[in-house]
């Protein structure tokens, strides 16, 4: 449930009335909508599409992990941005079978020297997840852990597994040669639209995380987001909340679960937010709102003086789950916690923070899950990109390319002497000396 009451109340300064909701609902209903649907149709929107594919490929990665998995202790993902943070989501949100998952994003030796100390490399298998086959950071943490499996003589079919495009990129060529065991990202899908893909799924089913029921949620949530009307489509209104609080100079979006469980659905939601929507739009006006992940209760003792007090240019969604799957009672020596649980409590902190923020005249929505199971993860991450390239379309750019990341990534390989990059390697020096 989206509760956008608060964001509505006359008392809030510069609140939304049901009229700028009614705009943008009629703009979705003569024009955004068909322009939205032909893009979800087109390949290079694929998440949609990708679902059925997802689903058809179940039974193959269950096999696999039951056939070649069964033994290992430690799954490490090895990728980066949207070839990583979805997996995080998962494997934070759901406890699963006890198995662990360990992440190799960054470059940082010190990380990685650490990691192969704690491990043990016979129960390990290592993922190498990238759509391109190309990002030099997951490139450099694949050339290391290959290393160290070479060194310590295992197999090199047994300890890692290749995630990547079809087609192109350094893994094809390397798979072909080694016989690595290899999944596909169905071709178009882009990288923070890829949770619900191969990229996603492999870490959660080792993990013992229900794949049925999540897809189930997601396919669920496609559903509810077909309509071409706020007052039904949840994932247009989710977009119309933010972007109209953004027309009104709400330039940060900040996401606050209430639920340590639920942290890094922030972390995912920013770089979705982010990098799909920071761009130059088509009237050549460079558009985007700062997406900021926050942790309730943590962050009411920090952030939350900022959001009070401090400029009202932030529109805030709280995350509150009704029902935790364990409670603990309060009764004791502290008077005033006798007859209450720690649930109760942090309901009762988001519910104060909240009105706390409409005393001030500040924005906030609450999204509402009765639990949180993989059904209804499912559901909130289709939600989530759903609205996204919805938003896209309110705000007119592309959601999914990224052409700010490619030219750091051209910068980097221009920096690493590659002969292809020569021109950018001419440009970056030029930059530097001006
Ligand atoms: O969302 C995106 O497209 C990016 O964040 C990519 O996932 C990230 O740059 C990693 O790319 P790749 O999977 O090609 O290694």
């Amino acid at each position: 449930t989206i509760d956008y009451t608060l964001t509505m109340k006359e008392n809030v300064a510069t609140g939304l009335n049901s009229e700028v909701l009614e705009a943008i609902d009629l703009r979705f209903r003569t024009q955004l909508h068909r322009q939205l649907e032909a893009r979800l149709a087109d390949s290079t929107y694929a998440f949609r599409a990708g679902l059925s594919i997802a689903h058809d490929e179940l039974p193959s990665i269950k096999r696999f992990l039951q056939e070649n998995l069964g033994g290992m202790r430690n799954f490490v993902v090895v990728g980066i941005g949207g070839s990583n943070l979805g997996n995080l989501v998962l494997d934070r949100a759901f406890r699963g079978n006890g198995k662990s998952i360990y992440y190799l994003d960054n470059v940082e030796p010190d990380k990685i020297h650490r990691l192969f100390q704690e491990i043990n490399l016979q129960e390990t298998v290592f993922n190498i997840i990238t759509k391109s086959g190309s990002t030099s950071e997951t490139l450099a943490n694949y050339i290391a852990v290959r290393n160290v499996l070479e060194r310590k003589r295992l197999p090199l079919q047994k300890h890692l597994i290749f995630t990547t495009d079809p087609q192109k990129g350094y893994l094809q060529e390397i798979r072909q040669r080694d016989g690595i065991p290899t999944f596909h990202i169905p071709s178009p899908l882009g990288g923070r639209f890829s949770v619900l893909s191969t990229v996603g799924l492999l870490s959660s089913g080792f993990k013992g995380i229900d794949l049925e029921s999540l897809l189930q949620g997601a396919h669920a949530a496609a559903n509810d987001c077909l309509s071409d009307s706020l007052r039904t489509n949840k994932g247009l209104l989710l977009a119309a909340l933010y972007i109209a609080n953004y027309q009104k100079g709400r330039t940060i979006n900040v996401l606050m679960p209430y639920s340590d469980r639920l942290h890094p659905f922030g972390q995912w939601f920013r770089q979705l937010w982010a990098e799909s929507l920071g761009k130059i739009n088509r009237d050549g006006k460079p558009v985007g709102q700062t997406p900021v992940d926050a942790l309730g209760t943590v962050d009411q003792h920090s952030q939350v003086q900022l959001y009070m007090e401090g400029p009202d240019d932030k529109i805030i969604t709280f995350i509150e789950i009704l029902r935790h799957q364990n409670d603990i009672s309060l009764d004791g020596e502290i008077d005033y916690f006798n007859g209450q649980t720690m649930a109760k409590l942090l309901r009762a902190q988001l519910h104060a923070t909240q009105i706390a923020l409409l005393q001030k005249q500040r924005c906030s929505l609450r999204i509402e899950m009765d639990e949180l199971n993989e059904w209804n993860m499912g559901y909130l991450m289709y939600l989530y990109m759903y609205a996204t390239v919805a938003a896209g379309e309110l705000l007119g750019v592309n959601p999914i390319d990224q052409p700010g990341v490619e030219q750091g990534k051209e910068y980097t390989y221009a920096l690493l002497d590659r002969p292809e990059y020569h021109e950018q390697r001419i440009q970056y020096e030029k930059l530097c000396a001006s």
